[in-house]
C-alpha cells in the first residue's frame, strides 16, 4: 500500500536561527541550505526577508542556488513584509510567501488591540497579496495552540477562500497536549469548507518537551506538513526535531506515513548544524546524540553484542552512524570487555577474562569511561599477561 507524504518544511534557518548566540551569515546559511535540499526536505524557510538587509541578503542568495526545494520567506501580514519577501524570493524556481497573524485572544486583545473581525480581514488581505506576487502561499495563525477552534476554523476558511495553499496551525507557546493538538487538526478538517484545497501543517515548539509528539498526533490526524529544524533548535526550548519526526514515521510503518527525507545524512546533517551554530547536541538527543548508539550497562551490553536488535529499535547505519558503541565503564560486563579487547588484539579465555576482569573494575571505578589505550594497560597489570600474549 502506498503512504501518504508527509512534507517536511525545514525552518532551522529561520526559527532555529533565533536561537540567541546562533546567528549565521550568508555564506554559513547557503552551505546549510544546500545540504536541506540533498537531505530531501520540501521546503526550505531560508529567513523573514523584512528584518535585516543580512537576512534579505540570505534568502535571496538561497533561492539562486537550491534546486529542488521550495524556498520561504516569513512575513507578518504587513503589506512591506510581503512585498520585500516576494522582492528576496524573486530568483526561486519554487518560491513560498508564508504570511500569518496572531488568532488567539490573548495575541488579537495584547499585541494588536483589535477584534477578531479585523484580524480576518487583515489576514484575507495578506493572503490575497501575497497570492499577487506567488502561487504558494502558506497562512500562519499564530498561537492556534491558544486558539478557540471555531474561530480557528472561521479564520482557515476565509484564507482558503483568499488563495492559501497550506495553513499552518502553530502551537507557537508549545503548551497543547498531544491529544489536543491533534484533536484541533481532526476539528479543522472536518469543519473548514474547503479543506481539501490546502494542507494542514503541524508547527510545534517544545516548551514542555511535546514538540514531536504532538506533530505526529497532528499528522495522524491528517495534517500533512510538519515544520521542524535540525536538532530540535529553535526559540526557548526549540521546535520540532526533523530527525524525530522522520524516524518516528519510518519506524512505525502501519501509520501509512513517510517523508522523503534521506535518513542516511542525518547525523551528519546534525554535525554540521552544531558545528556552525556552535550549539552542542545534548549526548541523550534522540537519533543523533551521542550516546543514541552507546551501550553501557553490563546487561545491554551482552544483548547487543548477541544480537543488536535486543536494546535497539533503529540501525545507526540507517541515520548514517557507523555502528553501535560498547562503552566501558564500572558498569559494564564481562561480555563488553571479552568484546572491546578481542576488538584492540586480545583474545581471553574464560579464565584469562575473569582475573583481566577484575583489573578492569579497579581501574573502572577510578575513570569514568575505559578507553582503548586504558585495555593494554588493564591486560598488562594482570598475572595472565604473559601468557595472554604468547
Ligand atoms: O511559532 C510560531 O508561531 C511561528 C510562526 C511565525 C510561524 O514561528
Ligand atoms: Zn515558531
Amino acid at each position: 500500500m502506498n503512504k501518504d507524504k508527509v512534507y517536511i518544511f525545514d525552518t532551522t534557518l529561520r526559527d532555529g536561527e533565533q536561537v540567541p548566540g546562533c546567528k549565521l551569515n550568508t555564506e554559513q546559511k547557503l552551505v546549510i541550505a544546500s545540504r536541506l535540499d540533498e537531505l530531501g526536505v520540501d521546503v526550505i524557510e531560508a529567513g523573514f526577508p523584512i528584518s535585516s538587509p543580512g537576512d534579505f541578503k540570505s534568502v535571496e542568495e538561497i533561492s539562486k542556488v537550491v534546486k529542488n526545494a521550495t524556498v520561504c520567506g516569513l512575513t507578518r501580514s504587513v503589506k512591506k513584509d510581503i512585498e520585500v519577501a516576494a522582492e528576496a524570493l524573486k530568483y526561486a524556481k519554487r518560491p513560498r510567501i508564508h504570511t500569518g497573524i496572531g488568532t488567539s485572544d490573548s495575541h488579537i486583545t495584547h499585541k494588536f488591540r483589535a477584534t477578531r473581525e479585523e484580524i480576518i480581514e487583515r489576514a484575507i488581505a495578506a493572503v490575497k497579496l501575497a497570492r499577487s506576487f506567488v502561487e504558494d502561499v502558506e497562512f500562519y495563525a499564530e498561537d492556534a495552540g491558544r486558539t478557540d477552534n471555531e474561530f480557528l476554523a472561521k479564520v482557515c476558511e476565509e484564507v482558503i477562500k483568499a488563495g492559501a495553499t497550506v495553513l499552518n496551525i502553530p502551537d507557537t507557546t508549545g503548551y497543547c497536549l498531544p491529544e489536543e493538538y491533534g484533536a484541533k487538526m481532526k476539528y479543522l478538517r472536518e469543519n473548514v469548507t474547503g479543506i481539501d484545497k490546502a494542507i494542514l501543517s503541524c508547527h510545534c515548539h517544545n516548551d514542555l518537551g511535546l514538540a514531536t509528539a504532538n506533530s505526529i498526533s497532528g499528522v495522524i490526524n491528517g495534517a500533512r506538513q510538519i515544520e521542524c529544524t535540525i536538532n530540535g533548535i529553535g526559540e526557548r526550548a526549540g521546535n520540532t526535531s526533523l530527525e524525530e519526526v522522520v524516524m518516528i514515521l519510518r519506524q512505525h510503518p502501519y501509520l501509512n506515513l513517510d517523508t522523503s527525507i534521506n535518513a542516511k545524512l542525518l547525523y551528519d546533517t546534525s554535525r554540521m548544524v552544531s558545528e556552525s551554530m556552535g550549539m552542542p547536541v545534548q549526548p541523550n538527543k534522540a537519533i543523533v546524540g551521542s550516546n543514541a548508539f552507546a551501550h553501557s550497562s553490563g546487561i545491554h551490553q551482552d544483548g547487543v553484542i548477541k544480537n543488536r536488535e535486543t536494546y535497539e529499535i533503529i540501525d545507526p547505519k540507517d541515520v548514517g552512524v557507523s555502528e553501535s558503541a560498547i562503552v566501558l565503564t564500572a558498569r559494564s560486563g564481562r561480555a563488553a570487555l571479552a568484546y572491546r579487547a578481542k576488538n584492540v588484539g586480545y583474545e581471553l579465555t574464560k579464565l584469562q577474562l575473569d582475573e583481566v576482569y577484575q583489573e578492569f573494575l579497579k581501574f573502572a571505578d577510578r575513570k569514568k569511561e575505559v578507553v582503548d589505550a586504558d585495555i593494554h594497560q588493564i591486560v598488562k597489570n594482570t598475572k595472565v599477561y604473559k601468557e595472554i600474549i604468547a
